[in-house]
């Protein structure tokens, strides 16, 4: 950029081509995609609407000519994981149809993940909650603002954790650090998750977005690369036993409960 040392921290992200989805934004500049989780009202919580057109937007960007694609959300958060009134809209099967659709949506989601056929960076914008945390384990390079936390409260929900996290975050962090994130909810600070490997750097609030696409417009300079691919059945497999796991966890008191709780605490604001 010439004529000026340190670029605008809006205007050093690519601005592009849009294509039209609801819920995302989508651009390719400098051989670098982007799908931008844009409902920053709702912290960017992850609708039935917002599944399918990632898994679109994913499908695109592994077509394109892009070199390396980024997920990043718009607003002061990342993502707050899946959108609790998914589990309030109760389709004529019941609540058995519901699990049941859920569950097949879940899969081809993480699926879209596994199988993306090039480099995948999160640009963690702010907070990351649930589902948006536990796939981070398929991503290739994680940067995260100091801002950012990462928090999988399943089972406080009464859920259990998905996106292949029940393998690879023991693989990433070891056993134990995994067991307090998945099973008992605890809640890591950007420092942590790096420090864990989960992320890969943090970058200070006032200069994250300029220094990480600098970055990653020289990343994208490179000719293309992959080192995906290993362990593409195993992880599969993994997806499914997750799934299942879930779909019975979904039909549980403990999980309907703890849906309740959270709209009626709302209610009462
Ligand atoms: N599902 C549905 N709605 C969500 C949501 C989610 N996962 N996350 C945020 N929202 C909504 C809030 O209900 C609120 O809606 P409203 O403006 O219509 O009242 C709006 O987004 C803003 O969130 P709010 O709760 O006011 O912001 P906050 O900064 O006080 O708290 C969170 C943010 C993310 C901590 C809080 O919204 C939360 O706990 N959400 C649920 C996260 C979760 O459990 N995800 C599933 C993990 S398995």
């Amino acid at each position: 950029r010439p004529g000026s040392t340190e670029a605008p921290a809006v205007a050093a992200q690519p601005i592009g081509s849009t294509k039209g989805f609801q819920t995302l934004l989508m651009s390719t500049e400098d051989n670098i995609t982007t799908i931008r989780l844009n409902r920053p009202e709702k912290k960017n919580a992850i609708t039935v609407e917002m599944y399918n057109e990632l898994i679109e937007a994913l499908d695109h960007a592994g077509k394109d000519d892009s070199v390396i694609t980024v997920i990043t959300g718009s607003g002061d958060y990342y993502c707050s994981g899946n959108d609790l009134n998914n589990f309030r809209k109760i389709p004529e099967g019941g609540v058995e149809k519901m699990a049941k659709d859920s569950g097949e949506l879940l899969k081809r989601y993480v699926k879209a993940y596994i199988d993306f056929p090039k480099p995948l960076i999160g640009v963690i914008n702010g907070p990351a909650v649930g589902v948006s945390v536990t796939l981070l384990g398929l991503f290739d390079v994680v940067y995260a603002t100091e801002r950012a936390t990462f928090h999988t409260p399943f089972s406080q929900l009464g859920q259990s954790p998905e996106g292949c996290s029940s393998y690879l975050f023991p693989k990433i962090m070891g056993a134990a650090k995994a067991s307090e994130m998945l099973l008992f909810n605890k809640k890591l600070t950007a420092a942590q998750a790096c420090e864990v490997g989960l992320v890969t750097e943090v970058f200070p609030e006032s200069s994250f977005q300029a220094e990480v696409w600098t970055r990653l417009r020289a990343y994208a300079k490179l000719p293309r690369n992959l080192i995906r691919g290993v362990e593409k059945e195993k992880l599969h497999a993994i997806n499914d036993a997750e799934v299942e796991r879930l779909m019975e966890r979904w039909l549980s008191d403990e999980c309907m409960q703890a849906i309740v709780s959270f709209f009626q605490a709302k209610s009462k604001l």
